[in-house]
């Protein structure tokens, strides 16, 4: 009967990434936008998504969005550049609530840093062969260029909580190195899981005599998801019931996710329940 009565505003905003990368996203949008409500789901029982076919991506991102909408969201995230680069039209198409992607947003902010045109993507073979950042880079200046590198390592590592030492720094200079030699002056994390090694992706640049600017999709998808809840009137009013409330589900392993999720996120999870969305 409450949720009758519930105004649209007070409903939780769900973010859904493959694993724990898009937890990234929510940090921010805890920060930036204290009183929302949030619903996560991380498809744990079937990361990595950066390395399967578009199909397969397009059918998990549908599956995760129908799980999230039963839990009656008022505005959907998808916190994976993978699905956000190959399922968003499909998702856009079939949802009848708005939906973000971070592609947009990641590319925007490199292009708010580079000040020499020259801009370097590092992310997942399927985000990098699916060539979405270079399209919305050139949608919105078409003078600018790209330089990508698959980086696929850095999932395991980031899922892992191995994001220091030598292991993920010797990763980072091999993947690094070829976009340095093209002289980029940013170097944009084109995946949510990224931004957790990014203490050895500033020590590998260093290494590589870079002084590239690091620029995630993160803050800028927060600051976007806070611009369309103001645009649709669904800002949650800041004394309401319940409010900053986090809910996390994942499809297998909740204690490891738990035991990364909470290192990062700075607070300890204590709900994260496994679901089944097969
Ligand atoms: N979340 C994915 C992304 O941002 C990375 C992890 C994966 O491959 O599933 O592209």
């Amino acid at each position: 009967m409450r949720s009758v009565l519930r105004s649209r505003s007070e409903l939780p905003v769900a973010v859904f990434d493959s694993g724990l990368g898009g937890l990234t996203v929510v940090q921010e949008m805890r920060r930036q936008l204290p009183q929302e409500a949030i619903v996560y789901l991380g498809d744990s029982a079937r990361v990595p998504y950066g390395t399967r076919s578009p199909a397969t991506v397009v059918r998990y991102a549908s599956a995760c969005a129908r799980f999230l909408l039963e839990q009656d969201p008022k505005l959907l995230v998808v916190a994976c550049n993978t699905a956000s680069a190959v399922a968003l039209p499909v998702l856009n198409d079939t949802l009848s609530l708005p939906v973000l992607g971070v592609i947009s947003a990641g590319a925007r902010a490199a292009l708010a840093r580079t000040k020499i045109g020259r801009i370097g993507v590092v992310g997942t073979a399927g985000t990098i062969n699916s060539g979405a950042y270079p399209r919305e880079i050139s949608a919105i200046d078409s003078t600018v260029q790209v330089f990508q590198m698959p980086a696929p390592l850095f999932v395991p590592l980031a899922e892992e909580g191995w994001v220091e030492g030598e292991v993920p720094l010797i990763a980072a200079q091999r993947y690094l190195a070829p976009l340095v030699e093209q002289g980029v002056d940013v170097i944009l994390l084109g995946c949510t899981h990224y931004p957790l090694l990014r203490r050895s992706i500033e020590q590998a640049l260093a290494r590589l005599g870079s002084t590239a600017e690091i620029v995630d999709s993160a803050t800028a998808m927060a600051a976007r998801v806070g611009r369309a809840l103001d645009s649709h009137g669904l800002v949650r009013p800041a004394a309401a019931e319940v409010s900053g409330a986090l809910h996390c589900f994942v499809t297998d392993a909740p204690a490891n996710f738990s035991q990364v999720a909470s290192r990062f996120l700075g607070e300890p999870l204590d709900r994260v329940e496994v679901v089944d969305i097969s």
